[in-house]
């Protein structure tokens, strides 16, 4: 997107957008969704200039809300804000007032008082977002919520695959590991089912959520049988953080059951593409040289990742509220 087009289209460009917040994948409309990929493949292109930064949301301030750490997801929606001219601000719990007791409603209202238009929030609270959300004027973008989603990693998952294999439809996607913790994979089963993939969850059965087929998805609790047929292979981290409990004997045996290992990956397609939002558990649920391998597209994602955040920001920040 040229700085002119970014300047001169932004109503054309939000025509179709009507949302503040971006809370889930679960909420948004096929065409929504796709509204979101072609505006990230547009705003792709500035990443590689010289001059990375268009006048797009000059003027505008973005607040990153860190309940939870991060490295990707808040280093992409900072240099996302900054690349379309935003101000942004940074504000992480620790050394906040939420360590002398302030909400978070009271919190957010503090940021927004300051004239924000957009917070950015990852917290360890399912729902928080939505919560947030309705409690104040300003967007709300859910860079992660507790275990129920973080549609802007599914987003930029789905526009990963979309560049390699060109499209979604009867695309095979193997979300491997914990699916029952994360929320990356519901983030992905909503946006990959929506746009016409097959889904398939593969982990120990204790790490899958019960009823999961009702969300359209197969289930298979066997990896060696669920790689052979798969285009996609979307390996999950452990999520020890939420685990309250012993879902699998031993790391060593989860890892023999259920990590992708160069062996592993010799019974799927020549042209598997390997997948992992980060951070990776290495050797234990991907090995090195699958991680760093041909099939590896994960630095790709990170790529994708500030592109899609730029979208996200544009498209919310735009809208009239
Ligand atoms: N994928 C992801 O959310 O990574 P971070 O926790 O580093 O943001």
């Amino acid at each position: 997107m040229s700085e002119r087009a970014a300047v001169e289209s932004p109503d054309k460009k939000t025509a179709q957008w009507t949302r503040k917040d971006l809370l889930s994948l679960e909420e948004l409309t096929r065409e929504e969704i796709e509204h979101i990929l072609v505006t990230a493949e547009s705003f792709k292109e500035v990443s590689a200039r010289e001059v990375k930064k268009v006048p797009a949301l000059r003027g505008k301030t973005i607040a990153n809300l860190f309940f939870e750490p991060s490295t990707r997801t808040r280093t992409s929606f900072e240099l996302a804000a900054k690349r379309l001219s935003a101000d942004l601000v940074n504000f992480s719990s620790s050394g906040s007032s939420t360590s002398k007791g302030e909400t978070l409603r009271d919190t957010a209202k503090n940021i927004e008082a300051m004239n924000v238009d957009t917070i950015v929030m990852r917290h360890s609270s399912s729902g928080s977002a939505e919560y947030l959300a309705r409690s104040i004027r300003a967007g709300v973008v859910n860079a992660g919520d507790g275990i129920h989603e973080h549609p802007t990693q599914g987003l930029l998952d789905i526009f990963t695959i979309r560049e390699r294999k060109g499209t979604l439809a009867g695309v095979r996607v193997c979300l491997v590991g914990d699916i029952l913790h994360s929320r990356v994979a519901r983030s992905n089963i909503w946006g990959l089912k929506k746009l016409g993939a097959h889904v398939t969850v593969c982990g120990p059965p204790t790490l899958i959520p019960p009823h999961i087929e009702k969300l359209g998805v197969e289930v298979c609790y066997d990896l060696n049988k669920a790689v052979e047929s798969q285009d996609v292979l979307n390996i999950l981290r452990i999520q020890l953080e939420r685990q309250k409990g012993a879902f699998f004997p031993s790391i060593r045996e989860y890892a023999a059951e259920y990590g992708i290992t160069r062996d592993q990956l010799r019974r799927a397609k020549p042209d598997v593409i390997v997948m992992h939002p980060g951070p990776i558990n290495r050797g234990v649920e991907l090995s090195s040289d699958v991680a760093d391998g041909p099939n590896s597209v994960i630095l790709d994602q990170v790529t994708n990742g500030v592109a899609v955040r730029m979208a996200v920001l544009y498209l919310t920040t735009l809208v009239e509220r």
